[in-house]
């Protein structure tokens, strides 16, 4: 049986294999693995694309991730919250131009109580019951999620940044640890949330032996969706003159995934676009079959700056649903109106 044969029927690696398909330079290989991850895809979810509205809703975080453009000790970014009216306003642009999920995302704010985020959410729901919400706000106690859920967050993503002790020492300070971010995850799942994890790839530290783990991770969490983007330096950060990662690795870790894990949603993130400008479709064509626009008010959105040179930050990306229909349109693909759930 071929490599890639054996990786998508026993759905797992070794890290021989990993190490492989990341370095080969062998393109009749490299291209079986793209189209083999594209036919899993097409087999779980056809031609079809799901989008999800992203609002950020504040970049306030008392975290403060090496990697990160909007940890606390940035002094440079200029902080912004979104009332729960301005939210809500940006999800009934978003029904009209035919989103069915909202992602709420922000720092970890502690200003947004959890009294605040489950107004928040119960509202979106009842205004739109045929939508779902997704919150990524980071580490919360077992007892807020609950409060989430009971209150309508159907999602959460909370990317474990790196599955590697070690590697999760090196992008982050002291007061944070991977055992309990992996916890977060686990309380997730169990309370019921279609749970996504995650990890940037090329960050500052990461070995193979890293990112076997955070694949090793994946198979033994069996997220619902994961996020994978790459690094992307921020120049106020302590990462500032750190290489990014690179497109080919970001398309070659998404077939991989989508092999060992055929059902996960698997977005094509920002930061792909941002490295490259077809990397989101690149993504879609390598196996990722989500696609998150952004509905933040256009007077925020240059200011919630995880990394340099973010795209669709300027008033011209007004319509970002419209120009995702029209990248997925042009190779191939159908963005469908729909939540999107996992299947
Ligand atoms: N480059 C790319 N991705 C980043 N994130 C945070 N900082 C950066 C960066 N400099 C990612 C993290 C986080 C998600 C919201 O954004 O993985 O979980
Ligand atoms: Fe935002 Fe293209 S998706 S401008």
């Amino acid at each position: 049986m071929s490599l890639i044969e054996e990786i998508r029927t026993r759905q797992n690696i070794t890290k021989d294999q990993l190490v492989h398909l990341l370095t080969t330079e062998d393109e009749s290989l490299l291209t079986r693995l793209k189209i083999t991850a594209r036919a899993v895809a097409d087999s779980v979810y056809g031609n079809q694309i799901f989008i999800r509205g992203l609002i950020e809703f504040t970049n306030y975080c008392k975290n403060d991730c090496y990697y990160c453009g909007i940890r606390r000790s940035n002094t440079r970014s200029d902080r912004y919250r979104l009332t729960e009216d301005q939210i809500l306003s940006c999800c009934q642009n978003g029904y009209e131009l035919g989103f069915r999920t909202f992602v709420l995302q922000g720092g970890e704010d502690p200003w947004y109580s959890d009294d605040k985020i489950c107004a928040v959410v119960s509202r979106i729901r009842s205004s739109y019951p045929d939508c779902a919400v997704t919150l990524s706000i980071g580490e919360k106690s077992e007892e807020s999620y609950q409060r989430f859920f009971d209150a309508g967050a159907d999602r959460y993503l909370l990317r474990h940044e790196t599955a590697d002790e070690t590697h999760y020492r090196k992008l982050h300070p002291e007061e944070m640890s991977l055992s309990h971010r992996k916890n977060c995850l686990r309380t997730l799942k169990r309370i019921g949330y279609q749970t996504g994890c995650g990890f940037m790839v090329g960050s500052p530290f990461q070995t193979m032996d890293s990112l076997y783990e955070d694949l090793m991770f994946i198979l033994e969490l069996q997220p619902e969706m994961t996020g994978i983007g790459p690094f992307i330096p921020h120049k106020d950060t302590p990462f500032a003159d750190r290489p990014a990662g690179t497109l080919d690795r970001t398309l070659r870790l998404l077939s991989i995934i989508r092999l060992l894990h055929p059902h996960v949603l698997l977005p094509a993130t920002t930061a792909l676009g941002t490295i490259h400008p077809l990397g989101r479709e690149m993504g879609i064509q390598a196996g990722a079959n989500v696609v998150m626009p952004n509905l933040s008010p256009t007077d925020v959105r240059g200011k919630y700056l995880l990394y340099d040179n973010k795209i669709c930050t300027g008033d011209e990306a007004a319509e970002c649903r419209c120009c995702m229909q029209r990248r997925m349109e042009g190779i191939g693909y159908e963005v469908v109106t729909d939540r999107g759930d996992f299947r």
